[in-house]
């Protein structure tokens, strides 16, 4: 795996995966999609139902708002790349474990690496804890940037909500602090972009 030299290897690689007990239940592995040498990458919790059928990430009603974030920042959903902390849904989309979490991350990190995009956000809590190991709530620690070590590289991380919570609350206050974080995100994939 840690041998893949690009993303479609990688996925070969690990698409049969059966490491956690999220294999066996898919229909289909949702490995992440979008521009292989994307500066904004997102990383999401897991696929959901609509996921699972298409085999491709945030493709329901919260992809549907995700693309529109993405959209108001001057972007294409195919100018990023969306992937998730596991690449299998789990059961009447539940938080995955940590033990699921951790079987995966491995494929996740490898994705990173061959990315290597300027900006990462996070979408929620499930990859703020499983990718930095922060276990602060979502709400406190939005909008604040992490670090995100990946082979002697640093890589800012900017944490925002999940776009099914902002379906869920969809109040100025939530709707705005997104905005501000994926503001603050491209301002940073432009500022990099200059230097
Ligand atoms: N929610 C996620 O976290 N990821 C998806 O791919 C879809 C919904």
């Amino acid at each position: 795996m840690a041998a893949a030299g690009s993303l479609p290897d990688l996925q070969r690689a690990i698409q049969g995966c059966l490491a956690c007990p999220l294999g066996p239940g898919r229909l289909k592995f949702v490995f992440g999609e979008g521009d292989p040498k994307a500066r904004l990458m997102f990383v999401g919790e897991g696929p959901g139902r609509d996921e699972d059928q298409a085999g491709r990430p945030f493709v329901g009603k919260a992809g549907e708002l995700l693309d529109k974030m993405i959209v108001a920042i001057g972007l294409r959903r195919e100018d990023t790349y969306i992937a998730n902390i596991v690449k299998c849904r789990p059961p009447d989309n539940r938080t995955p474990t940590s033990d699921e979490a951790r079987a995966c991350l491995g494929y996740l990190r490898r994705q990173i690496e061959l990315i290597q995009p300027a900006v990462i956000v996070t979408l929620g809590a499930t990859p703020l804890r499983e990718l930095l190991g922060i276990s602060e709530g979502i709400t406190r620690v939005r909008g604040q940037w992490k670090r995100l070590q990946m082979g002697g590289r640093e890589i800012p991380v900017m944490p925002t909500f999940h776009p099914a919570y902002v379906l869920r609350q969809y109040t100025q206050d939530v709707r705005r602090s997104v905005w501000e974080d994926l503001k603050a995100a491209k301002a940073w994939v432009d500022k990099g972009a200059e230097d």
